[in-house]
């Protein structure tokens, strides 16, 4: 995930923002860059790869001198890992540096009105719209350019500025994404995160949403979007610097799972506008997508779950077949494709081996291949014909939760555009968006319905095995939540479609025997009924995963957990959370190596 620092004190602030660009290393980056200001000169320099070929480059900030300036570690989004892309962006007349962390979803209309304005772009960024807007909005007071400029923003970002008009002064601005003010003694900072400001200060004040600080080295000044002052007091960082990594969560799993409402509204809210799903990215003709006879999920690991997930949601809007295939299957299986097959990849990492291997495959084949990945410019974003990035940001933990999330997001929105452009959707389109708009705060929702699951891992976690059932998109989610126990907790953990129990599986249940149920797909909700009752006559204990308030589960279950009221077509994105934490609290019970299983790799390169 991109990170910002920002400097201005007495010292040389290059070598300080080197250091902090360092701590922000973790967060993962595919490039970076500094802009130093000195007297009324600002210099940028910026890089590809690792903060070290930017300390090379520079001579360690030795060769950019100057007190005052900001950093970045860019994780592209918008536009590949290059030079060009990365930050700081400068503006058309050389007096604005700017660093973005975040998202700004309407540049595109901006970027035009600003091109039809005469200003010149060098990147493919959604942030260099800010840089122009400012440049267009500054009339010799930075603070009012930038409430103007914010104020035809939508979107997340934190933002740092520096304006060769005011040397010692660096600005921040906060939207939806962290930023956070270091008080030093004659120097003062901003970070994105506090890794990079624990070497120099532990006296941070957390920016708000909506609001802007001017910092220079004496002072630190904060004010709201009327150009208000606003007062803030400090908070001292108690942490220690791995726990600050962790934004203060034990593990990376757990901040990723509670990172989920934002991965997913970055996901989703950019490709919404005027009520419908665009994907600019997706370059079918209406014609194209109504010759669709049949689409192929390929992908490996939760990425084949999340397959799972979706396929419900595009045969049911869409009426076109979906095949879920494990991408080390379809490799070998002779497939049978012709042009009127839709391929479509799914990969956190778009490194997989077999992945790519069957994408490679089908291409060859003859069909058309669309990829949903979260890492810009990886192996499989190139080798498709279309790609779709999930703007999870980086995936630290092994095992994948917003990768998983951000993934099903894309697969629902899809089947809502695809639908859309099939003419199949007249009249229910308000209704879809606003149940794809409703998902961020729903998972937000779950995170406060299971506050419980704890408890329930203490209870759980010694047990031989735990089986899930489920039933149509329950059982697809089911399939991801037992691979995540299994994962972490080393734990037997299986799934099945609940109308299958009586073949086979219902050989296993015995006294105690521990059967997560998931309850939440209200058209066939009684028939899991009946399936859990057989379970529970052979002396199962059940944990139910329903909706708040549903008697009838409330009555059989032994325990429950919880999601909101959701769309039924689109409940993988958030009834996956309490299986998520589920599965955290009974590895954490059993002292496992949570972020790095055993065996496991983020991502496997090879067959
Ligand atoms: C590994 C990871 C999983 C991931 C799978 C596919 O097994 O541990 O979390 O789902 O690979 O990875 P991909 O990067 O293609 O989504």
């Amino acid at each position: 995930m991109c990170g910002i620092v920002g400097f201005t004190g007495a010292q040389n602030a290059a070598p300080i923002l080197l250091e902090g660009l360092k701590k922000l290393e973790y967060r993962g980056y595919d490039s970076a860059g500094i802009a130093v200001m000195n007297e009324q000169k600002i210099t940028v320099q910026k890089v590809t790869g690792r903060i070290a070929n930017l300390c090379e480059k520079t001579r360690d900030g030795l060769d950019i001198p100057g007190t005052t300036g900001i950093g970045h570690t860019r994780w592209a989004t918008h536009g590949a890992p290059t030079e060009e892309n990365a930050h700081p962006h400068m503006s058309n007349d050389g007096k604005f540096a700017v660093v973005h962390n975040g998202i700004i979803e309407n540049y595109m209309s901006l970027r035009e009105e600003l091109i039809r304005d005469g200003y010149h772009f060098e990147s493919e960024t959604d942030t260099e719209v800010i840089v122009h807007l400012i440049e267009m909005f500054y009339r010799g007071d930075v603070r009012e350019a930038l409430i103007r400029t914010t104020n035809r923003l939508r979107g997340s970002y934190a933002l740092g500025v520096i304006c060769s008009e005011e040397p010692g002064k660096i600005y921040a601005v906060r939207e939806s994404s962290p930023l956070i003010l270091g008080i030093g003694l004659g120097e003062n900072f901003f970070a994105s995160d506090v890794t990079a400001l624990v070497n120099h200060t532990r006296n941070v004040i957390y920016l708000e949403d909506g609001e802007f600080a001017e910092l220079s080295k004496e002072s630190i000044r904060i004010f709201d979007c009327t150009g208000q002052t606003v007062s803030r007091k400090a908070t001292r960082i108690l942490w220690d610097v791995q726990a600050a990594e962790k934004g203060g969560y034990e593990h990376f799993m757990l901040k990723e799972i509670m990172e989920q409402p934002g991965a997913v509204k970055a996901t989703i809210a950019p490709r919404i506008r005027d009520g419908r799903v665009f994907f600019e990215e997706l370059g079918l003709s209406s014609d194209e997508i109504q010759n669709i006879r049949k689409i192929i999920i390929t992908a490996c690991g939760s990425a084949y779950y999340a397959g799972c997930a979706g396929k419900y949601a595009i045969e049911k809007l869409c009426r076109i077949p979906v095949v879920v295939e494990l991408a080390s299957e379809l490799r070998y299986s002779d497939p049978i494709i012709d042009g009127h097959t839709l391929l479509i990849v799914i990969s956190q990492s778009g490194e997989t081996a077999d992945t790519i291997a069957a994408l490679k495959e089908c291409k060859n084949r003859g069909a058309r291949s669309l990829a949903i990945v979260n890492v810009v410019g990886s192996s499989v974003a190139k080798l498709a014909d279309y790609t779709i990035y999930t703007w999870a940001g980086p995936e630290i933990a092994v095992a994948t939760t917003k990768g998983y999330t951000t993934q099903v997001s894309v697969l629902y929105m899809l089947a809502v555009y695809l639908a859309d452009k099939m003419g199949l959707i007249a009249g229910r389109e308000k209704q879809l968006i606003h149940s794809l708009q409703a998902l961020p705060r729903q998972i937000q929702q779950a995170f406060d319905l299971n506050s419980g699951i704890p408890a329930l891992a203490k209870k759980y976690h010694g047990s031989k095995s735990i089986f899930f059932i489920g039933r149509n998109t329950d059982y697809a989610i089911a399939l991801e939540g037992a691979l995540k126990l299994k994962e972490i907790s080393y734990l037997h953990a299986e799934a099945y479609a609940a109308g299958e129990l009586k073949h086979g599986t219902i050989a296993l249940i015995e006294e105690h025997q521990p059967v997560v149920a998931l309850c939440c797909n209200r058209s066939i909700m009684e028939k899991t009924l009946s399936n859990i009752v057989e379970v529970k006559s052979r002396g199962a204990e059940v944990l139910a995963l329903t909706f708040r308030n549903n008697q009838k589960i409330l009555s059989v279950a032994d325990d429950l957990m919880f999601i909101p009221d959701v769309d039924a077509l689109f409940s993988a994105v958030v009834e996956i959370v309490p299986l998520q934490l589920l599965a955290y609290y009974v590895a954490r019970e059993n002292g496992c190596d949570i972020d790095k299983p055993k065996n496991l790799a983020k991502s496997v390169t090879v067959e």
